[in-house]
């Protein structure tokens, strides 16, 4: 059974994290609006990881991976320097971050904020006629939760694949808020999961809810860590 290890933590971009990080990781913190989402996220899969390989997170050395170019300047974050490295995966906005590790098999994770969600487009730009139903009836804090649920499992669904958003959101079908997280269809012409489970974690945030995915036809155990 794949067992996958999350932690979140509430963004701060304080001078412990900034502390962790490598030159690589600092620059690209400095080019961004939110420098301090992007300094707690990246210290807490510093931390993560340090942990799981009873490492100094300082030194733990990572790339990135796109799986539609090939680049390394961009994409999945992965573990340099080690011949079996477990998978990880990362997600953040201006207020939480969230960061998980599996050894067994490719996995993504996804926070979203549930107001975040609260544009008139949203449903006809990223879900598909099948998913629009679960929806209907809902409105206020009821319909932004709901349309968060299934945005994270979808972006969760693209992050363990790696294709991320090169697949549109539209194209990933997944099962109505209120039942058992699953992929129901891929309808994009790219190459979809030959297995997926999808879970939804529950990190006790009145704001915000999460998804995992991993690339596995096995039941999935995750744990907080
Ligand atoms: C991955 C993606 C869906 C995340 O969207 P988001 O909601 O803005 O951001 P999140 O906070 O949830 O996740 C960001 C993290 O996802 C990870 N990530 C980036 N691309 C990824 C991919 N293709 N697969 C899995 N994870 C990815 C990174 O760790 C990234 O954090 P970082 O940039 O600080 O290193 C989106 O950024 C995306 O689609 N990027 C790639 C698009 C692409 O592949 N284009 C083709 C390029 S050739």
């Amino acid at each position: 059974m794949p067992t996958v290890t999350y932690r979140c933590a509430r963004v701060a971009g304080a001078g412990a994290d900034l502390a962790l990080l490598d030159d690589t990781e600092r620059l690209r913190a400095r080019r961004r609006a939110d420098p301090a989402s992007f300094v707690t996220a990246h210290a807490l899969l510093r931390r993560l990881v340090g942990d799981h390989l009873c490492r100094d997170p300082r030194e733990v050395r990572f790339a990135r991976r796109c799986r539609t170019c090939g680049s390394d300047r961009h994409g999945k974050p992965v573990l340099a320097d080690l011949p079996r490295p477990p998978h990880l995966s990362l997600s953040y906005d201006g207020q939480w971050a969230l960061a998980a590790l599996c050894e067994e098999a490719e996995i993504g994770v996804d926070i979203e904020g549930i107001a975040a969600t609260s544009w008139d487009a949203f449903d006809r730009v990223l879900l598909a006629d099948l998913e629009r139903p679960a929806l209907a009836g809902l409105d206020g804090a009821q319909l932004t939760r709901a349309r968060a649920i299934l945005l994270c499992r979808k972006e969760a669904i693209l992050k363990a694949t790696g294709h991320g958003f090169s697949v549109e959101p539209v194209e990933v079908i997944v099962s109505a808020p209120e039942d058992s997280p699953e992929l129901r269809e891929w309808r994009s012409p790219r190459r979809g999961p030959a297995a997926i489970r999808v879970v939804d974690l529950t990190l006790g945030l009145s704001t915000h809810v999460a998804a995992l995915a991993v690339l596995t036809d096995a039941p999935v155990r995750a744990e907080p860590g």
